[in-house]
């Protein structure tokens, strides 16, 4: 039978089946829920009970553009379903996908306890053959670790696949519905046609499944988030550059850029990559290197660099006032890592107040999904308001972390009438020099000259 989906135009066929998603984070949620959509019988476990409760109750613990519609739709149609109990969570799953926390241990390498422990309990539980997937993010190896880890106690047969997931925050439900590729990585027959016909309906347009063995997915991850964090922190030392030598940063990246082997993307310099992925896995890479005495000399550079841009305004506002920032009062628009979500994890915005903060200044923030985020990590460190320009109130200067859309266009009337004078330090570059000036502000940027008032 083949019925159509409405909002995303997908056929859905069935027979579906059934799954089982461990771990409900940004990943997790996203994965349960676009299974759902494509007719499948999915069962998320977490052991956090105050989340569960929650999606029970049809809550989505995260922003994520777009989850909203597909939850509400597969929890009333009771293909998605929550649970705290690992046991009944995977007791009818032909598939188990781990979507685990992989953070940075003590030493910078990833900590696979969250995976391990899961894997370790399933041996216990697992009662027919499962598929055990590991979406998470792992280092090469870990695949072989899961093995062995659940067939110490497992009396049944079953596969592990390596299929690292790339979803962006902000666009996760998009790039899981439409992923440019799947990468399944399994030395099995059994469990590489299972996922093949799993991943179906998401590469109807002709992007691939690339099947590989276990190691090379595993690695293809980390390659691919180094490699884009390696494209982010080049153009933002070429940024850089361009500030001495009296270049402009856009015009270079839009003539590098139109070089197809280059390409468009991650050519725009700021003030430094964050999130819950890029600064973990360039970490993790080059600690999977040293464990084989391998020197990542380029990642180690980039880790370097990319510490140093997150707070690299902090100069130039220290510089315009006069050597010191005592006393001023910085109104700071975006705390997420980037626009679209809640994500402040390793955000340049948490570095920066920190930074200001050290330096004597007091600071004003908005964001329009972060802030709660925020004042769980620094408190009352700082100050919240409701919109951008409640802000920019009695402050001395604006700082502009996040690439929000909202932030692009606005009124600069209203910004000149409430800011105590007419500074924007931009972290993000949302506005044109040129219009700066004909504004008459004092606006500094990366990569661009400083617009002087
Ligand atoms: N966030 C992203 O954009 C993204 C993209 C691609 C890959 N990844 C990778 O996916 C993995 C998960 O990332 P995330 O951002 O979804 O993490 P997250 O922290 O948002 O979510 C992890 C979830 O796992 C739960 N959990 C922890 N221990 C558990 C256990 N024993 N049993 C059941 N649930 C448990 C937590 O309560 C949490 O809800 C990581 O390896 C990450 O690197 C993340």
């Amino acid at each position: 039978m083949k019925k159509q989906s409405s909002i995303f135009n997908f056929q859905l066929i069935e027979p579906m089946k059934k799954i089982a998603v461990v771990g409900t984070g940004y990943v997790g949620l996203v994965t349960g829920t676009c299974f759902a959509e494509t007719g499948n019988q999915v069962v998320c476990v977490d052991i956090d009970e105050k989340k569960v409760e929650k999606m029970r109750n049809g809550h989505i613990p995260i922003f994520e553009p777009q989850l909203d519609v597909l939850f509400d739709r597969n929890l009333k149609a009771g293909r998605l379903n929550f649970t705290t109990s690992l046991e009944e969570g995977v007791r009818d799953a032909e598939i188990i996908f781990l979507a685990l926390p992989t953070p940075p241990g003590e030493d910078g390498s990833a900590d696979l306890s969250y995976v391990l422990g899961v894997a370790e309990n399933l041996g216990k539980i697992i009662k027919d053959y499962k598929v055990i997937v590991d979406k998470s993010t792992v280092p090469v190896g870990t695949a072989e670790r899961v093995r062995e880890t659940v067939a110490k106690n497992a009396k049944v047969e079953f596969d592990i696949v390596s299929n690292p997931e790339f979803l962006r925050e902000g666009f996760a439900v998009d790039d899981f519905l439409k992923p440019d590729r799947v990468v399944i990585g399994s030395s099995s027959e059994r469990a590489r046609n299972i996922m093949e016909e799993l991943y179906k309906p998401f590469v109807r347009q002709g992007n691939s499944i690339l099947f590989m063995d276990e190691k090379s997915a595993e690695l293809t991850k980390y390659a691919a988030n180094s490699f884009l964090a390696t494209k982010i922190t080049f153009m933002n030392e070429v940024a850089n550059f361009c500030e001495i030598v009296g270049a402009n940063v856009d015009n270079v990246r839009l003539g590098m850029g139109s070089d197809s082997r280059i390409g468009k993307r991650f050519l725009f310099p700021g003030i430094g990559y964050g999130g819950s992925c890029f600064p973990k896995d360039v970490q993790a890479l080059v600690k999977s290197g040293n464990q084989v005495n391998y020197n990542f000399q380029i990642l180690k550079s980039v880790m370097q660099i990319n510490e140093q841009q997150k707070t690299i305004l902090v100069p130039k506002m220290k510089n315009y006032f006069r050597g010191s920032l005592k006393g001023k009062h910085i109104a700071m628009w975006g705390l997420a890592f980037k626009p679209n979500t809640d994500d402040i994890r390793e955000a340049p915005s948490l570095y920066m107040i920190d930074a200001l903060v050290a330096e004597g200044a007091t600071i004003t923030a908005y964001d329009p999904e972060a802030m709660e985020n925020v004042k769980r990590v620094k408190g009352d460190k700082i100050q919240y308001v409701e919109n951008e320009y409640d802000a920019l109130k009695d402050a001395d200067a604006l700082l502009i972390c996040t690439e929000w859309s909202a932030f692009r266009n606005p009124d600069f009337d209203k910004i000149s009438a409430l800011l105590k004078d007419k500074v924007i330090f931009d972290g993000r570059n949302l506005f044109e020099t040129e219009e700066m000036n004909k504004l008459g502000f004092y606006y500094e940027s990366i990569g661009r000259q400083t617009v002087t008032k």
